[in-house]
């Protein structure tokens, strides 16, 4: 079959999308999917919505389905587990693949994969439940620089996570990410401007620089606020954005990611880019990251998930 048949192969067959699921980003999982659901509708595709707290995923397998859209963020859906079970299903699926898919959701790991391929990323430590009490805040933070972001190593949407510049909210903030996870990051503070980079198969798409009023790209910027600013072109040089793109693709490949996602970076105050991390299923609402970037690329959000699928399963 040429690839116009095949096309048109895949749109008669149908695809499911995963979105809900079990993980602390199911709202946000709602809305992907419910989002993705309709592009893909619009480009003509013969689409099942699937819930997957509702639905086992043996139903993929009793109406015969073959291809999957993962709209599901977090744990479970994001992190190799579901990719693995789709791969034992014979069931073909959008995005990276378990390793990749398992690595990134890690962000201590993806942390030491970049640090060992040589990628920017800021000073870290890394504290266990099992740790804690033996843990010397104080000495921590100042070898941390005296400022630090505490994140739960396994959680997005910016959940569990809290900055900390004094050893009684570094204890509070290990107490808060300690409900989200066994392991917990602390990262050196990095007081400069954010950015995004969207990867649609071998490509980054145009930056986003986003700007919030807030402590830090928090989860109500993220979802709730209208204060966030979303720049997109993201107002950098010409090199200088062809140097940031250029270091998410590196990062997004160095973690085993593929097909699609976004990476996230900042800026310090050296003016060094600093990786913080990749993203394998990112936020695919009307208004999120990855389609604001397709659409200064010139993509609808229909022909972006079309395009997803296409990478994906062609
Ligand atoms: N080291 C840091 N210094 C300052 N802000 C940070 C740092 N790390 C993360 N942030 C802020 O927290 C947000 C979420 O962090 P990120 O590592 O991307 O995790 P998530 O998976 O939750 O998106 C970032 O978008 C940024 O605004
Ligand atoms: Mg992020």
């Amino acid at each position: 079959m040429n690839s116009t048949a095949l096309k048109s192969a895949l749109k008669k067959a149908p695809v499911a999308v995963l979105y809900g699921g079990n993980s602390a980003e199911r709202e946000v999982s709602l809305n992907s999917g419910k989002g993705i659901a309709k592009g893909l509708e619009q480009a003509g595709f013969n689409v099942v919505l699937m819930d997957t707290k509702e639905i086992p995923l043996t139903e993929l397998v009793k109406q015969n389905i073959k291809h999957v859209f993962i709209a599901l963020h977090g744990r479970g859906g994001e992190d190799g587990c579901l990719q693995g079970a789709l791969e034992s299903l014979g069931i073909a699926y959008t995005g990276s693949n378990v390793l990749g898919s398992a690595l990134s959701m890690d962000k201590v790991r993806s942390k030491q994969i970049f640090r060992a391929c040589n990628i920017p990323t800021a000073a870290f430590a890394v504290v266990t439940k099992a740790d804690f009490n033996e843990l010397d805040s104080e000495k921590q933070l100042i070898a941390l620089g005296g400022k630090v972001m505490v994140k739960p190593a396994h959680e997005g949407s910016s959940i569990g996570m809290a900055m900390a510049d004094s050893p009684e909210k570094l204890h509070n903030a290990l107490v808060e990410a300690f409900g989200f996870d066994g392991d917990v990051l602390l990262e050196a503070w990095i007081d400069g401007p954010e950015y995004t980079v969207a990867i649609l198969g071998d490509e980054a798409l145009p930056a986003i620089h986003m700007e919030t009023p807030r402590e830090f790209y928090d989860y109500e910027a993220k979802y709730q606020s209208n204060s966030t600013q979303y720049h997109c072109p993201c107002g950098l040089s010409e090199q200088e954005e062809a140097k940031i793109k250029a270091l998410s693709l590196q990062a997004f490949k160095a973690t085993g990611a593929s097909g699609w996602g976004r990476v996230d970076l900042m800026q310090d105050s050296k003016g060094n880019w600093q990786l913080l991390e990749v993203n394998t299923v990112p936020g695919m609402t009307q208004t999120s990251l990855v389609p604001k970037a397709a659409k200064v690329h010139g993509l609808t959000f229909s022909e972006l998930v079309e395009r997803i699928v296409q990478l994906s399963f062609i």
